[in-house]
């Protein structure tokens, strides 16, 4: 019955940034999860969220982010690399919640412009991730020279990104069922 049950998996778009190219990736993160059977998702967009600058962490909570966290089986982060970072807009974001994630898996698509593709950004946000409850996986997706391998409608010019993101995927569903698992049926043993 519960393997029958649906696993909500959204796409965290982590920036905001006029003309970003983390948008097609983004997208394509959406349409290569959409086609898998027994998976929900949908775009959740930074830019779209209006977070407060006055204030940060659970204060600034946005009750519809709130609960599709709560909601989420897993994460995908979509995450541009900026000075050798991640995005301050997606930190600001993901600090809104904090016991929406415990023991749910998370996945890190980094982009760039640079050769690299957003690993500097990725091996930056692991900490930070850990320290929310989620849990992270062992594979990334690498966008280096981002704004090649889109044309201009957003579609993917460069194939050799599927099978990545295949593995990617399968790998972080693969831990989304183990810990919907542990969620629901291992309990925590308590002092
Ligand atoms: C503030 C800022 C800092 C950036 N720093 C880097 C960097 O350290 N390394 C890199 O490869 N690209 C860097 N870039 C380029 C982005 O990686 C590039 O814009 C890429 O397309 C992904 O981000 P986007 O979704 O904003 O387009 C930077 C861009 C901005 C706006």
């Amino acid at each position: 019955m519960d393997a029958a049950r649906p696993l909500y998996v959204p796409v965290i778009l982590g920036t905001a940034r006029r003309g970003r190219m983390s948008l097609p990736v983004a997208n394509l993160l959406v349409a290569e999860l959409s086609r898998r059977a027994g998976i929900v998702t949908e775009l959740i967009d930074v830019a779209c969220m209006s977070l407060r600058v006055d204030d940060a962490g659970e204060a600034i909570k946005d009750p519809t982010f709130s609960s599709q966290m709560n909601r989420a089986d897993a994460l995908v982060l979509v995450s541009p690399e900026y000075n050798h970072g991640y995005s301050g807009l997606l930190k600001h974001a993901l600090d809104s919640c904090l016991k929406e994630y415990i023991h749910k898996a998370v996945g890190i698509v980094g982009v760039s412009a640079g050769p690299f593709g957003g690993t500097r950004g990725i091996e930056a946000l692991l900490p930070v991730l850990r320290e929310l409850g989620l849990v992270t996986i062992f594979w990334d997706v690498n966008f280096s020279a981002v704004h090649r391998v889109f044309d201009e409608a957003g579609a993917l010019r460069d194939q050799a990104h599927l099978p990545r993101i295949d593995k990617f995927l399968k790998e972080l569903v693969w831990m989304a069922r183990t810990l919907r698992h542990g969620r629901e049926h291992v309990a925590l043993e308590q002092e």
